[in-house]
């Protein structure tokens, strides 16, 4: 396995969208190698998800993972997930603001609002469906891997930028805060 390099905010594969996947692809050995690559690299930087664009490749995918960490309860664990051609469908009207942050923008935290539930349909791994239903943290991640394959990254969905911050004033500032936070 190998770790991938993150292209940041200004790359323009970060903003051009992303075709999805064919089932021959998905049966490549090395597309294979690019999912096992793409979880490496998301561990590595302790990333909860990572998305295809960011790692140079226009394609829907994108992988999810939180590890278990008591000191951080409001970011429950969730196991890998990978998405392939996902689509989702929001399943709340209600929304709620949570910091974010984001592997292509580093060293910068901010608000955003998010569907406090959605339906995630997607491929896994093995090109076979799924369907699922998330909700809270989890479905804050989905929402912000979902929109790197559509062009789109966290700063776009800020309503209010006074939130926006740089990583150290957040830690020292906001931290305590109300919301949860993330990094993907
Ligand atoms: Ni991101």
């Amino acid at each position: 396995m190998s770790i991938l390099k993150v292209c940041r905010l200004g790359h323009p594969v970060l903003r051009q969208g992303t075709d999805p996947v064919s089932e021959e692809q998905i049966r490549d050995t090395l597309f294979q190698k690019f999912i096992d690559d793409m979880v490496e690299t998301m561990r590595e930087y302790d990333g909860v998800g990572l998305a295809a664009p960011q790692v140079h490749t226009p394609l829907q995918v994108a992988i999810a993972e939180v590890e278990d960490n008591p000191r951080y309860p409001e970011m429950p664990p969730l196991q890998l997930i990978v998405m392939i051609n996902p689509r989702i469908t929001i399943l709340s009207e209600e929304v709620s603001f949570g910091f974010e942050g984001c592997l292509s923008i580093p060293d910068l935290r901010g608000k955003v609002p998010r569907a406090k539930k959605l339906k995630l349909e997607a491929l896994d791994r093995q090109g076979k469906a799924y369907e699922r239903t998330y909700e809270g943290f989890h479905a804050r991640i989905i929402q912000h891997e979902y929109d790197h394959l559509i062009g789109r990254v966290y700063l776009d969905r800020m309503t209010d930028m006074t939130s926006l911050t740089f990583l150290r004033e957040f830690n020292r500032y906001w931290s305590n805060a109300e919301v949860e936070q993330d990094i993907a």
